[in-house]
């Protein structure tokens, strides 16, 4: 299977947009997502790289520590290039992708001399470049805090941890079958070099090598220039432990290390970031890896006011990608603002406290037939992401449709703006249920999609191109407030919604249009985190 992520698709080209400032003052997205401005006249210069990580041609073969090191040094020596050109460019904290040093495939054996035991800086306050000596075996760290320190600037990168069991954070918990735990794992390193941050994936996808740490971890660390960041990675995005626990105690700056496998329509890296951002109103600094077999390309700095992204096109040559911008601090203490326990949010209720058992579930009388739509006549079932999504064609230049999955209803406006002589097939589909492929998580989904052929089966499938354009309102009332929403053009070119707003009776409405590419996916897509263990 795939390891970390998973998420297919292909294709490939740059997509590095700016919407920022200008786009978010003159639109109505501002309302929902970010009224003002952020009340901050601090901002702070952040950078991700996008890895092209040399592999261990044969992962599941045992090295030697000396073998498994001169591997290691070759990114590393990658790292500290892009680590002098973020210098240059006054970047104040750098992010690295997840397995950007090791690479991936590895077995729990196999990995071993990967494995460096990484101090708790709870617990010590260690700086591996200028204390070397305090702990054997830790080149990698050693290195990566040099180079810190070195380029003045907060790095965060993923490597391997090993810890001797049981651990003594948690003396009670079980250990392994062989006596001791690997983690796949963040280090945070300051600007000096001290080891500033640790953190566990919680959510492991496929990972032979690692084991999933006893209790999640909910880890965050401060920086001078910018507040707190908490500590995320891959797949841990779309689960409840960590992120979102993050997000409720107030954390507005998320750190992403991935190495995710594209997946049309709905998973494309850059969609979902961007999804996140928005839906969550936080920044996320998103590093992921480049690599064509794997289908993973795609990262960025977002904001719920501006994105910078970089996702590559089929046929790009296979490199790194350097991305850097000026974010503004949402911190919400040094932005200024009065921290009600994490709650960040007004109205939409996406930062609001605490209870996951979000919207009671809609009433049935509220949904409303497909039958009754205005213009739609037939549903249909096609798969989308391994799910039975219950489509229905728009078979108008405008109108408005309305499909149900049981009580879920999505419900669409809008008007098709065709570009040139091309025939395209949309469907506007919705799934409430429990994904369980790759993965178990509860989702509600609206989405309006660009089949991939005329055929109403294609509907669901990828497609990476589109020249239709469209102008559109999409609405569904959800059960939960975690709802992520995102607009993809065709060939990776994300779009800002102009207008994202929840009703607290958990109704959120997406309105967009005058878009600049043809619409490849719209989507709502809710999280229904209170479902994942039913
Ligand atoms: C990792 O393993 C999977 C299946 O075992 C394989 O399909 C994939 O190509 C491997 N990836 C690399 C980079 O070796
Ligand atoms: C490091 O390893 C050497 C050689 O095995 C040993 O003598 C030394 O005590 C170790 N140092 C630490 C800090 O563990
Ligand atoms: C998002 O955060 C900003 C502050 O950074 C705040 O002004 C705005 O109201 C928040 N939006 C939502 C929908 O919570
Ligand atoms: C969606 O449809 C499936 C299959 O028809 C059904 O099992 C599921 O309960 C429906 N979801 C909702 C939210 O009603
Ligand atoms: C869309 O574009 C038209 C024509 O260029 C313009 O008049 C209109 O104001 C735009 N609408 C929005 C919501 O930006």
């Amino acid at each position: 299977m795939k390891h970390s992520c998973r998420m297919l698709f292909m294709s490939l080209r740059e997509g590095t947009m700016f919407l920022s400032v200008i786009v978010f003052s003159s639109l109505s997205v501002s309302k929902a997502l970010g009224q003002t401005e952020p009340v901050v006249d601090s901002s702070y210069i952040a950078a991700v790289y996008e890895h092209n990580v040399i592999l261990n041609p044969d992962p599941r073969i045992s090295l030697s520590r000396p073998a498994a090191l001169q591997h290691m040094q070759r990114n590393l020596d990658i790292y500290e290039q892009q680590a002098a050109r973020a210098a240059q460019q006054g970047v104040q904290i750098l992010v690295f992708p997840e397995d950007g040093i090791q690479g991936f495939n590895f077995s729990r054996s196999s990995i071993f001399n990967y494995l460096e035991t990484i101090p708790d800086p709870q617990q010590e306050s260690w700086n591996p470049c200028t204390e070397p000596g305090k702990y054997n075996n830790t080149e990698v760290l050693q290195r990566l805090s040099c180079m810190a320190r070195r380029y003045n600037l907060y790095l965060v990168a993923n490597m391997a941890d090993l810890q001797p069991c049981p651990l003594k954070t948690d003396p009670s918990s079980s250990c392994p079958s062989d006596g001791r735990w690997q983690f796949n794992t963040n280090v945070v390193f300051s600007s000096d070099g001290l080891l500033v941050g640790r953190y566990h994936k919680n959510n492991l996808y496929f990972e032979a090598a690692f084991d999933t740490p006893p209790q999640p971890e909910i880890i965050t660390f401060d920086t001078p220039f910018a507040g707190r960041f908490g500590l995320i990675i891959c797949f841990d995005i779309l689960f409840y432990e960590p992120t979102i626990h993050l997000v409720t105690k107030g954390v507005r700056q998320l750190i992403f290390p991935t190495a995710w496998m594209n997946q049309l329509p709905l998973l494309d890296a850059i969609q979902f970031q961007h999804a996140l951002s928005l839906g969550a109103n936080v920044t996320l600094l998103a590093a992921n890896i480049r690599n064509d077999k794997m289908i993973m390309t795609g990262s960025g700095i977002y904001t719920p006011f501006s994105v910078k992204s970089h996702h590559a096109q089929k046929g790009d040559p296979v490199e790194g990608r350097l991305l850097v911008a000026r974010v503004p601090v949402l911190d919400p203490l040094l932005a200024g603002q009065s921290v009600t326990d994490g709650s960040t949010a007004k109205d939409s209720g996406f930062c609001h406290k605490e209870s996951r058992l979000d919207f009671p579930a809609p009433e049935t009388s509220s949904s409303v037939p497909p039958s009754s739509s205005a213009s739609s006549t037939s549903t249909f079932i096609s798969s989308m992401m391994y799910d039975p999504f219950t489509f229905v064609l728009l078979e108008e230049t405008e109108g408005k449709v309305n499909v149900c999955n049981g009580t879920f209803c999505c419900h669409l406006q809008y008007r098709l703006i065709p570009q040139g002589d091309s025939k395209e097939l949309y469907a506007l589909g919705a799934f409430g249920g429990t994904h369980t492929v790759n993965g178990r998580y509860a989702v509600q989904v609206c989405a309006l999609v660009r089949c991939a052929g005329l055929d109403t089966s294609s509907c669901g499938q990828e497609i990476e191109e589109a020249e239709s354009k469209m102008d559109f309102q999409l609405e569904g009332r959800f059960g939960s407030r975690y709802v992520y929403p995102s607009v993809l053009a065709s060939k990776f070119v994300l779009e800002q919604p102009k207008h994202f707003e929840t009703a607290p009776d958990g109704t959120v409405t997406m309105k967009h249009s005058n878009m600049t590419g043809g619409l490849v996916t719209a989507c709502l897509y809710g999280r229904m985190y209170h479902l994942d263990n039913e």
